[in-house]
């Protein structure tokens, strides 16, 4: 049995539906124990639930103090025993202990050339900026916002008919989809550690993030 992973999500789920395909057909080697979200009415919710998938809400609105909702969630998750835990579109911050607890088991998406444009709104700012590239990133989570040790960075060109909404398909299915169940494959398999905060790909320490040119066949 490989490793367990657990997905937090908030949102459409676009990039949970990536995870989901590539652990069916085998190219992450991990069962999926659980999708949660925080919000109720997330439409990555339904997907999973179709899917068959367990599915659990731990809602942000039912707590008053950020440090209630967090530790309500890391109760949920400790159940699960979870060797990954993928932030996909999940859109809280989440404190310290959290993160201090989970910590080397748990990767996030962003979508910008981090460290530029941490936060939100991060296709408008990367245009507004007149990049000329833009992209998404892999990252461990550690209590710094967007801030943890970079695994995998995909870039594109900006055209000049990219506006807000068309960028962020572009990152989506040109970036996202793919350097997340890549980056997931390699944690499940162990090719991927969190060491002294760096990250580590098969033994070598990460000085900056793998590159698209790093993806395996079945994740191009
Ligand atoms: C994705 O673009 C993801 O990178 C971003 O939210 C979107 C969720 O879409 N995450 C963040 O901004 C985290 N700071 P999805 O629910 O369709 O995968």
């Amino acid at each position: 049995m490989g490793a367990r992973l657990v997905i937090l999500i908030s949102g459409r789920g676009r990039n949970l539906r990536a995870l989901t395909e590539a652990v069916r057909d085998r190219r992450i080697d991990a069962e999926l124990v659980c999708v949660i979200s925080n919000r109720a009415d997330a439409e990555g919710l339904a997907y999973a639930r179709a899917a068959g998938i367990a599915t659990e809400v731990v809602a942000h609105i039912d707590f008053t103090e950020r440090s209630a909702f967090d530790a309500a969630l890391a109760a949920r998750l400790r159940t699960y025993a979870p060797d990954i835990v993928a932030l996909a579109g999940f859109m809280r911050v989440l404190g310290d202990d959290f993160v201090r607890e989970f910590a080397g088991r748990m990767l996030n998406i962003h979508p910008s050339l981090l460290p530029k444009y941490a936060g939100l709104q991060t296709h408008r700012r990367a245009l507004a900026a007149g990049d000329a590239e833009h992209g998404a990133t892999v990252h461990f989570v550690t209590p710094e916002v967007d801030g943890g040790a970079q695994v995998i960075q995909g870039r594109l060109t900006l055209q000049p008919d990219d506006d807000e909404a068309r960028l962020a398909e572009r990152v989506m299915g040109e970036i996202e989809l793919k350097i997340y169940p890549q980056a997931v494959a390699w944690m499940a398999r162990g090719d991927l550690r969190l060491v002294d905060g760096a990250a580590v790909y098969k033994s070598r320490r990460l000085d900056q993030a793998l590159t698209m040119a790093q993806l395996e066949e079945a994740f191009r």
